[in-house]
């Protein structure tokens, strides 16, 4: 069989002058000046510009004629520099040419349904509906950018690999086919033809199964695992996802953060030229972070910090403010710098956001100027009359406020004013430019409440799941206190998104019992769970671990914003993999093995 190339398209440079190479690939595009035929040849790994004229090979230039857009060619040919005005330092083989000397059509391409033609720096399929990229996904990753993406993600995974080798660890599969793993979505079912009437479900994480696998001494585990959740979708979330999983025994929690930030700096410095902007990562308390930045995955790459005013507007004459706090609730403000410059109707829209996120308004302070002598500011605001002056000034200096600035408030309960700022202070960076996406700002969020919301029932929500241990000093409190449980559970989060959580694990009997019940599980449900319990009564060791969103982490190095964009064959938005054009219906005979009759709902 012939040999179909010497030299990927993309490696050739002057140092190859003279050289015979033969080369096959996509045709990228190509243009016909009378006597000579240029082409861009492209495969993998770049472009080069190849020449077919009718004095080299009078046949090769007559089928370069019918060459068209993704055609499929090999190339004989040689080597040779471009005169000085046609050199290309954009590309990186812009200073040579091919010049041909056979050609072969290895296969033919329609016109594709958008364009695949790569031209350095224009992404042309951008505007493309994500329906029609998706059913032609492998046009689609033709691109470069996607291409780009799935070689990032390899790079970052293979990292984390020799990475984990190195530090001991061992990969070890666990299975797909399995039993409820909850992690808070809903499961996706298989059902079995064996055992009819019975299903496996798809595991939403191995968090059972690494902790059995600690149960029997692995002691340092991974894996880059598929999980499934049928969940909404949204631009970071998927109803298959990859974790970078893993778990210890015999650590504390700070072993697996340090673990876990010397990886990801090593990562970054090794495959990324963004910065990280604070080694090492801050370690931030739960509910100073929920304070200072009202969402539990702050993005602090920027400032703009939520105050609370609760304590110098008490009693004070605007009644939203003294009602909110005589009512159990609290007043805080965000000082956004430089926002002066926004129209009218600029700060409506923000105030119908907050109103989205369930405000009842956005009350907001202008600073216009201030007077040299003294030190008073000259405020604009539909408030200022019923604070007073006095009040006024002081609120704008409690908020550091300069001319130039304005301070928007929230007034409610403790809940509601944490979710609108922290939507509102998300907005206003994105407004005010303070979005720089070269840098990397990671941190640690520890010391959770182990428990989310109370049902009316009296029963409690994990805040991460349910086996996380309980902080060692709070576990006289999981008697008459849950709620203030706290958990040694940490998340990781990076430029505003959670891409990773774990925990400390429960390693005794007991104390899950008790966790179970707190949950409000049936006897029948802790029968179903009956396995770890067990495991637990034959010497497991204290353990922890983590999970990453690896497809949350490749996106933002990859300066994405939806996931999609580096996964080969995402699912769209309405759960449907329209390359393969799955989910789909199933032959009766299929439904009649596993006894399955369809009832339409
Ligand atoms: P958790 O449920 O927090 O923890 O998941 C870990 C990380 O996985 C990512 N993630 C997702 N990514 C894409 N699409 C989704 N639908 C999706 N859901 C979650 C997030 C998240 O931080 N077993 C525990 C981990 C542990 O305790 O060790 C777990 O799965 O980035
Ligand atoms: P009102 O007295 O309702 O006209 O409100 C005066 C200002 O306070 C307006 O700018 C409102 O947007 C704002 N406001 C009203 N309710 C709240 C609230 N709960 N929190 C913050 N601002 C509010």
């Amino acid at each position: 069989m012939q040999q179909y190339r010497t030299h990927t398209c993309g490696e050739l440079t002057k140092k190859d002058k003279d050289k015979k190479i033969i080369l096959s690939g996509w045709v990228n595009s190509r243009r016909d000046h009378g006597g000579l035929i240029f082409v861009d040849l492209r495969d993998r790994e770049g472009l080069i510009q190849i020449t077919f004229d009718p004095k080299v090979s009078e046949e090769s230039w007559k089928t370069a004629e019918n060459l068209r857009g993704e055609f499929v060619i090999r190339i004989e040919g040689k080597v040779i520099l471009r005169p000085d005005n046609m050199i290309n330092l954009k590309l990186k083989t812009g200073e040579i040419e091919v010049e041909v000397e056979n050609v072969e059509i290895l296969s033919e391409s329609k016109t594709p349904p958008f364009e695949v033609e790569e031209i350095e720096g224009v992404d042309k399929a951008k505007d493309v509906k994500e329906d029609l990229r998706l059913e032609y996904r492998y046009l689609d990753i033709r691109r470069k950018k996607m291409r780009e993406n799935l070689k990032t993600r390899h790079k970052i995974i293979k990292f984390i690999r020799d990475y984990l080798d190195k530090e001991n660890f061992w990969e070890v599969e666990t299975p797909s086919l399995t039993k409820s793993t909850p992690e808070g979505a809903r499961d996706f079912v298989v059902p079995s033809r064996l055992h009819q009437g019975k299903f496996y479900s798809l595991p939403q994480s191995p968090q059972q199964y690494k902790q059995l696998l600690m149960v029997g001494g692995v002691e340092k585990y991974f894996q880059i695992a598929r999980c499934f959740r049928d969940e909404d979708q949204r631009g970071n979330r998927q109803l298959e996802f990859t974790q970078l999983d893993l778990e210890m025994s015999f650590v504390n929690q700070d072993e697996i953060l340090n673990l876990m930030e010397e990886m990801m700096i090593k990562l970054v410095e090794k495959l990324s030229d963004k910065k990280i902007i604070s080694k090492p990562f801050p370690r931030l308390n739960y509910n100073d972070v929920m304070k200072k930045y009202g969402i539990d995955k702050p993005d602090l790459r920027y400032g703009l910090e939520i105050e609370d005013l609760s304590e110098i507007v008490k009693g004070c004459g605007f009644g939203v403010f003294a009602d909110a706090i005589k009512k159990g609730g609290v007043v805080r403000a965000i000082c956004a710098k430089g926002a002066a410059k926004f129209s009218r109707t600029e700060i409506d829209k923000l105030t119908e956001h907050a109103k989205e996120f369930g405000a009842k308004g956005l009350a907001y302070i202008i600073v216009k100027s201030e007077s040299q002598k003294s030190k008073v500011f000259d405020l604009q605001s539909p408030i200022v009359k019923f604070l007073g002056d006095d009040l006024s000034q002081k609120i704008v200096e409690k908020m550091k406020g300069e001319p130039g600035d304005i301070i928007f408030f929230g007034a409610d309960s403790e809940k509601i004013v944490r979710e609108v700022l922290g939507q509102i202070r998300i907005e206003l960076a994105k407004k005010l430019d303070l979005i720089d996406n070269k840098k990397l700002a990671f941190a640690f969020i520890i010391n959770w409440p182990l428990f989310e919301e109370e049902f009316e029932d009296g029963h409690y929500a994990p805040a991460h799941h349910m086996f996380t241990m309980p902080h060692e000093d709070d576990l006289e409190l999981l008697k008459n206190n849950p709620k203030e449980v706290r958990s040694y559970q940490h998340d990781l989060v990076l430029n505003g998104n959670e891409v990773g959580g774990g925990s400390i694990r429960i390693h005794k009997r007991d104390i899950q019992e008790k966790i179970f019940d707190l949950i409000g599980f049936s006897e029948e449900k802790k029968k179903s769970f009956e396995h770890m319990l067990k495991a637990f009564e034959y010497g497991p060791p204290p353990h922890g671990g983590i999970a990453m969103g690896l497809d949350r982490f490749i996106m933002i190095l990859c300066n994405e914003k939806d996931i999609r964009e580096v996964i080969a064959f995402p699912k769209s938005g309405d759960g449907k993999d329209l390359t393969m054009g799955a989910p789909s219906e199933v032959e009766k005979e299929q439904l009649d093995e596993l006894g399955i009759k369809i009832k339409k709902v």
